[in-house]
């Protein structure tokens, strides 16, 4: 069995310290160890986009990089993308679902649209 190993990082902008193993990747990292569960695991094939995330500003899917490739990197999740956005949390969300690909856009209507 192969131990686990020490990574650091930053996520949505706190350190973290943690131990890791190996073969663990970022999805599961951030979704178990870390509960945020906003990064979701669909195809874990890189395909759907469920489990997409920001790795030192790049998209990345989670579901195929290593928890220990982000050893010294900033991650940034959806639970980040919300706290940046705070000043639209009172904004009424509008979701509008492709019903070609099922593909999820949020727009989030002014106060005076209500
Ligand atoms: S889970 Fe589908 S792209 Fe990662």
């Amino acid at each position: 069995m192969t131990a686990p190993l020490p990574i650091s990082l930053h996520v949505n902008g706190e350190r973290i310290d943690a131990q890791v193993l190996p073969r663990l990747n970022l999805a599961d990292f951030l979704r178990e160890q870390l509960k945020l569960t906003g990064t979701h695991v669909g195809c874990e094939h890189g395909v759907c986009g469920a489990c997409t995330v920001r790795v030192n500003g790049e998209i990345v899917r989670s579901c195929l990089m290593l928890a220990v490739q982000t050893h010294g990197a900033s991650v940034e999740t959806i639970e980040g993308l919300f706290s940046a956005l705070e000043h639209i949390r009172d904004r009424k969300p509008i979701i509008i679902r492709s019903e070609k690909d099922g593909v999820r856009q949020v727009l989030w209507a002014p106060e005076d649209d209500r």
